[in-house]
């Protein structure tokens, strides 16, 4: 039998009041596969992603996960939330807990490890995103880019299925998006399925096996990224293209 995708949209729609948002969107992830989500501003893109973790419920379309209908119940919303990790662009770590401490909290609530259990884990991932000396330290006395990988290796300690990326550099200073993008890329290597929202398109060439272009709240091209790369995109992808590239 064919194994399922571990994740796939059917025709999504999302629309806020007369507003649509998202048109007729589909997309289907491999395990093991990173996604590369590109376009302009107020495209869609944080929006699909939110529908794909039932952060925001789709108004149309399907959306499945290991080949289970998520969005025919929302009450998967929590199992789905708990597979599927995301970052955001702004970190959103509690200020007044430890880099540890941010890690431990959902596995010690939500998954039942104690406290020695919790730390073990926090501490393994954070030699994961290079940063085991920091365990200690409030977000505030650390820098933008050891707080972003605090937030992945927050997400990590979920044992999630994937990974969800929302701009996760655009706050940062240029001399720290690298190290946060290795940390994404060496999650992807891995095998870590992955989708990420990013222009950063060093990355894109680095990690990514595909590219998804949208614009006006649909999905224009969906390449694979050998494809992309070899220039082989429709005009409006290279429209795109060649703004945020010079
Ligand atoms: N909760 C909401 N209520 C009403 N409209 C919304 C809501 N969330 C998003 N929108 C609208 O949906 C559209 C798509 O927004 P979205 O944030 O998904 O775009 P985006 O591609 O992520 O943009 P950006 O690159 O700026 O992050 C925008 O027009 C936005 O104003
Ligand atoms: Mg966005």
């Amino acid at each position: 039998m064919k194994e399922p995708k571990l994740i796939e949209a059917i025709g999504v729609d999302k629309q806020f009041g007369d507003t649509k948002v998202l048109r007729n969107c589909s997309l289907a992830v491999d395990v093991g596969e990173t996604v590369v989500l590109i376009g302009p501003s107020g495209s869609g893109k944080s929006t699909f992603l939110r529908c794909l973790n039932l952060l925001e419920p789709p108004t149309g379309g399907d959306v499945f996960f290991e080949g289970r209908n998520i969005t025919s119940d929302l009450r998967h919303a929590d199992r789905i939330r708990r597979d599927i990790g995301m970052v955001f662009q702004n970190f959103e770590l509690f200020q007044h807990l430890t880099a540890a401490e941010n890690i431990m909290l959902a596995p010690m609530r939500v998954l039942g490890l104690c406290t020695a259990d919790a730390h073990d884990l926090a501490l393994d991932l954070l030699k994961k995103v290079h940063i085991p000396e920091r365990s200690d330290h409030y977000p505030d006395e650390l820098s933008g880019g050891q707080q972003q990988r605090v937030a992945i290796a927050r997400a990590l300690a979920m044992r999630p299925k994937m990974m969800l990326y929302d701009e996760p550099t655009s706050a940062l200073d240029p001399e720290m998006i690298r190290e946060v993008l290795d940390v994404m890329a060496e999650l992807s290597a891995d095998g870590m399925t992955s989708i990420c929202v990013t222009h950063e398109m060093g990355f894109a060439r680095r990690a990514a096996d595909r590219i998804i272009f949208m614009e006006d709240g649909a999905i224009i091209e969906n390449a694979n990224a050998a494809d992309f790369f070899g220039g082989l995109v429709n005009e409006r992808t290279q429209r795109f293209l060649d703004q945020i590239l010079h």
